[in-house]
């Protein structure tokens, strides 16, 4: 229990330092709202707080009073304060709202201490508070990303070259038996929509060995793909018109991009960022019906995704990671948001998986085709409406963690969920193929 309680003390401490890095600005800053999809950072910095006094002071238990007045921390409720109105919110100023989270946040390593012996709280529940906050960290970074003005985050260490030859090709995953999902006895801090772990049988399939990137993208826009409704569906293409879509967000006509307050050109090998899934299905029937790849190209469902990430066929069991067991060092993937970017493809490659696909972690978040349901067997965590009322909602499911993820927060198994149209999201894609079974049933 030691050796646990000091994991999720570490682990919450690696979430606030960011939190705090990621609002370490001035109060005109904090309060701007860069869209009506996202928060002021202001929002998000107490919302983080109220969240922790709720799930790990009061158990959960929102009749018993927390640390602010109700009046206050109804301000912070994620259910009924749209993101659109909470600019427009009595919101409490930044210093108030970072002396409320430091208050919880010393009670809450207080209650860590005892866990285990006069404590009998579950471990999970800190956990649970560490994944919300650094999800909430993401979600800040893509406010920061939309803000208009100097750029205010610089990078950290650079991230390695790629390799070419890796862009457009694919890998067999052969069909059969895999089990997907995980239990608590596995992954202990995975969240209810990743459990319980259940066999499928999965038909064999080929999947992009890595992301599409920015150059294979670009061939799309150029060819008209935009203007184009035979490869769009329906919906996608309604969407597209609607939105006045021509390429994905933060591009511009000229080969730049803009990111994070700086326009840079184009890196024609990273995997392309910001595009909605019905872009990435129109790039997929683009290039399956133009001959760029093999006919048939489409995104991958979110079971397939996670075969291709985990299964080991050899072995007839999971790896905790695609690489094996070992933890994510940045050699092996480009996670914890220090980068800014996700890494070019073919950077990776001690991290390819037992089928040969590389990159299935950090980077970009990776449209699935799969709407997000939960598996047979869901039991709600304490936080039971962390994902339970999307459950058939319009949403699809992206996997695979972007660059702004945290590493103590993620597992293949992590199941990322937002409406089909969103972009200002991290999300990129790769392909999938169906594969005929041959004559002889091989
Ligand atoms: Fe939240």
């Amino acid at each position: 229990m030691s050796d646990l309680r000091e994991r999720l003390a570490r682990d919450l401490t690696t979430a606030r330092d960011r939190t705090l890095r990621l609002t370490d600005h001035d109060e005109p800053e904090l309060l701007r709202q860069h869209t009506p999809l996202l928060s002021p950072l202001v929002w998000d910095l107490a919302h983080i707080g109220q969240q922790e006094d709720l799930w790990l002071l009061r158990r959960g238990d929102a009749r018993r009073p927390g640390l602010l007045p109700p009046d206050v921390e109804a301000l912070y409720d994620a259910f009924t304060q749209p993101r659109a109105v909470r600019a427009r919110l009595p919101l409490l100023p930044p210093v108030e709202a970072r002396a409320f989270g430091r208050e919880v946040r010393g009670r809450v390593l207080d209650r860590l201490e005892r866990l285990g012996a006069d404590d009998d709280g579950d471990p999970f529940d800190f956990a649970m508070v560490v994944s919300h906050e650094q999800q909430h960290d993401e979600t800040m970074l893509q406010a920061l990303n939309l803000r208009v003005g100097p750029p205010l985050l610089a990078a950290g260490t650079p991230l390695p070259p790629g390799r070419p030859g890796v862009a457009g090709t694919s890998v067999l995953v052969p069909g059969g038996p895999f089990v997907l999902g995980v239990d608590p006895a596995d992954e202990p801090f995975s969240l209810d929509n990743e459990r319980p772990a259940h066999p499928v049988d999965v038909p064999a399939f080929r999947i992009g060995r890595v992301p599409v990137t920015n150059a294979e993208y670009a061939r799309f826009v150029a060819d008209g793909g935009y203007a184009d409704p035979r490869w769009w569906s329906a919906r996608g293409w309604a969407q597209r018109c609607e939105a006045g879509l021509d390429r994905p967000q933060f591009w511009g006509v000229d080969g730049t991009r803009t990111r994070f307050g700086v326009v840079e050109p184009l890196p024609p090998d990273e995997p392309v960022q910001h595009v909605t899934s019905f872009e990435a299905e129109a790039y997929a029937a683009w290039a399956g019906g133009t001959g760029v790849v093999p006919p048939g190209a489409r995104l991958p469902t979110e079971v397939e995704w996670e075969k291709a990430a985990v299964w080991d066929p050899a072995a007839g069991r999971r790896r905790r990671w695609p690489w094996g067991s070992a933890e994510p060092t940045p050699s092996l993937a480009n996670l914890g948001g220090d980068a800014l970017r996700p890494a070019p493809v073919g950077a990776y490659p001690a991290s390819a998986s037992a089928c040969g696909a590389e990159q299935m972690v950090g980077d970009v978040w990776e449209w699935t085709s799969s709407p997000f349901r939960p598996w047979p067997g869901f039991v709600p965590m304490l936080y039971a409406d962390y994902s339970a009322p999307f459950f058939g909602g319009d949403y699809r499911v992206l996997r695979g963690g972007s660059w702004a993820v945290d590493p103590a927060i993620l597992r293949p198994s992590f199941r990322n969920w937002d409406h089909p149209y969103r972009r200002q999201i991290f999300s990129g894609f790769r392909l999938a193929w169906s594969v005929e079974p041959s004559a002889d049933g091989g």
